[in-house]
């Protein structure tokens, strides 16, 4: 029954029904971030933070989720439902970029997006402080703010800006990490590090950034940003330029122009480094 509810609205309007969750949790978010204490924060291990605010907003993302599409799984940072789906996964991060909020850094986002079997199919990703909304369904193009946005079309990597995040607790991929960073720094116009990785991904979808790296993300940091770049035609790949970069700890995203130079620079790096 409820495949059929699925198949009765086209991916658009549920897209769009992401979209006005995302940005209502994303408001309330902001609302909290005004009044929120450092004492609130939660350690949940070594520099993984949470507060009620992450579990609020997960809640009532789930709620709205649950009644929409009731055959549907979870896979969420703060475990609000261990319900699976056989088709069906939503995948969200209720706050991304935590550590940001928690210390008052007007950069985080909503990312929730849909998987059907091994496949996104639909991902939004709200930041409130710019008031930015950047939504994606399978084969239908990525939108900011409901308009068609696209990758840059910069080929040169000196003449390309890139994005990271820094490792915070796990260094086993430091030393080829460092080694790319240092490449970066040396060739490219500049990296940025601003916390979510789920706005770095929308930000390649949108031609601001040429390119972005980063390991040891979950599944919820990069589900919804990934679908973004690839349907704003751009590209993305585990470390090894294989398709295992929602679950396997690794992303590389970029534009399809300097798709080649970068990966190629990620893999050398990260084979000759890592093989040792
Ligand atoms: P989170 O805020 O939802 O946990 C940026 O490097 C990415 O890593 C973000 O998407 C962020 O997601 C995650 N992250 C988690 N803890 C972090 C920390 N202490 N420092 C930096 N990034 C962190
Ligand atoms: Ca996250």
């Amino acid at each position: 029954m409820a495949l059929t509810k699925l198949k009765d609205m086209n991916l658009k309007n549920i897209k769009d029904k992401i979209c006005d969750i995302a940005i209502e949790v994303g408001d309330y978010v902001k609302e909290e971030c005004n009044k929120f204490n450092k004492n609130d924060i939660e350690v949940k291990s070594k520099n993984s933070l949470v507060s009620y605010v992450d579990k609020m907003a997960e809640e009532k993302i789930v709620v709205v989720l649950e009644n929409l599409l009731p055959e549907a799984g979870f896979i969420a940072e703060e475990g609000t439902s261990d319900k699976k789906g056989e088709y069906y996964n939503w995948i969200i991060d209720p706050l991304d970029g935590t550590t940001n909020f928690m210390y008052g850094i007007p950069i985080y986002s909503i990312s929730i997006a849909l998987k059907y079997n091994n496949e996104i199919i639909i991902g939004v990703v709200y930041e409130p402080n710019n008031k930015e909304c950047f939504s994606a369904f399978k084969n239908g193009g990525a939108f900011l703010n409901n308009k068609p946005i696209k990758v840059s079309n910069i080929s040169k990597i000196s003449d390309s800006l890139f994005a990271t995040g820094f490792p915070y607790y796990d260094y086993k991929k430091l030393n080829s990490y460092l080694e790319i960073l240092k490449w970066l720094m040396y060739n490219s116009r500049g990296i940025r590090r601003i916390g979510s990785a789920a706005v770095d991904l929308c930000y390649v979808a949108c031609g601001r950034y040429e390119g972005f790296y980063e390991y040891s993300l979950n599944a919820w940091d990069v589900a919804a940003g990934a679908l973004l770049v690839k349907e704003a035609g751009g590209a993305v790949t585990d470390f090894k330029g294989e398709n295992n970069f929602i679950f396997g700890r690794e992303i590389v995203a970029s534009n399809n122009c300097i798709t080649k130079e970068f990966q190629y620079k990620i893999f050398n790096s990260y084979i000759a480094i890592e093989s040792n």
